[in-house]
């Protein structure tokens, strides 16, 4: 085509956006965030017994381990350059109370888990959910009284729920359990008990969310919860402004890390938390989330590696340091060229 001298520069044919797209090197020189192993958190599910795995039939290619397995599972994810893992049980219902008091049993799954794991592995990262949901009969993430989940007795019941799972050896503690004030409590109860290095991850904004129905069923909470929802303390889907009160407090009650649950439908909540506050911030790319792609997948609707990649890129580009992802593992290989 002519070019007049009088053409402004800028545009059309002068730029063509398609130039940096042409080549692989090229593609790679102007990429603008990138996603490693460093970048995941495997979640991992627990159950009772021994040289025991279990397919979760909601979440296909997931499997809950009896501790025993850990040390190998674990390990292969430590092979791979996976920094964390953040461990859920599966306990078993004949433990399950009203006050959750399986929760702080020294010897439940969870604290035979992170044992077994820093056995074997004592430089894996191993976080561990505070909330009490695993081990209520209510299937509430707090005690409930009179149908109200109770804030402050709950927050006691997590702060002996986290001590015990320190005392085994836990990493980082992560409240999942959206009660307010916790963050501050278990700060406090940490440090006095001499454990002022424990990290805290606050599951900071946490919506009440739909996503979360193939986890219920992994750890069998949704058949106690009998169709209750969690509106009284997990968000409301509309809001943004309340997260980042919700942030704001976590900063202040002194929390490490903070995160952003569900990932994919609130990517501007992420983003917005990273922009206004400037701090960690992680992803959970929760359980409905794997369970769409998975089973669209398997049924021929998508490539399951390309829309894995897409997604776990989508986290970087929001502003995340890092995700809870089911897909750590298949994500983490492919990172290595496996
Ligand atoms: C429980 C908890 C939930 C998840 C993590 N911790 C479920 C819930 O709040 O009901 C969900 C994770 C997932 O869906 O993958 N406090």
């Amino acid at each position: 085509m002519a070019r007049s001298p009088s053409t402004p520069v800028g545009v059309f044919p002068q730029t063509r956006m398609r130039r940096n797209r042409r080549w692989d090197w090229s593609r790679r020189m102007v990429r603008e965030n990138t996603l490693t192993p460093d970048d995941l958190i495997w979640p991992v599910f627990v159950c009772d017994g021994v040289d025991r795995t279990e397919k979760i039939a909601t979440m296909p290619g997931v499997v809950r381990y009896s501790p025993d397995q850990l040390p190998k599972a674990v390990g292969e994810a430590k092979a791979l350059g996976i920094p964390s893992v953040a461990l859920f049980p599966a306990t078993p219902a004949e433990l399950k109370t009203p006050d959750g008091r399986e929760a702080w049993n020294p010897n439940n799954l969870v604290c035979q888990a992170i044992r077994a794991i820093k056995d074997t592995h004592p430089d894996m990262g191993v976080m561990c959910d505070v909330a009490l949901d695993p081990f209520n009969s209510d299937g509430h993430d707090g005690i409930v009284r009179d149908g109200h989940v109770v804030n402050d007795e709950t927050i006691e019941a997590l702060c002996r729920q986290a001590f015990v799972q320190v005392e085994a050896g836990c990493d980082i503690i992560a409240p999942s359990d959206m009660m307010d004030g916790r963050i501050g409590a278990l700060r406090v109860a940490l440090d006095e008990s001499g454990h002022d290095q424990i990290l805290l991850m606050s599951y900071a904004a946490k919506f009440s969310s739909g996503f979360y129905g193939p986890f219920r069923s992994a750890i069998d909470s949704n058949s106690f919860l009998k169709g209750e929802t969690k509106d009284t303390y997990q968000m409301d889907p509309a809001n943004t402004d309340e997260a980042m009160r919700e942030v704001a407090l976590d900063i202040a009650e002194g929390a490490d890390m903070f995160m952003v649950k569900p990932g994919l439908p609130y990517l501007d909540i992420i983003q917005r938390v990273k922009e206004q506050f400037g701090v960690p911030t992680f992803a959970y790319n929760v359980s409905g989330e794997y369970a769409m792609l998975r089973f669209a997948a398997e049924n021929g609707a998508l490539d399951y590696e390309h829309v894995m990649m897409e997604t776990l890129m989508s986290f970087k580009r929001a502003g995340c340091n890092g995700v809870l992802t089911y897909f750590a593992i298949d994500a983490a290989k492919l990172l290595n060229g496996e």
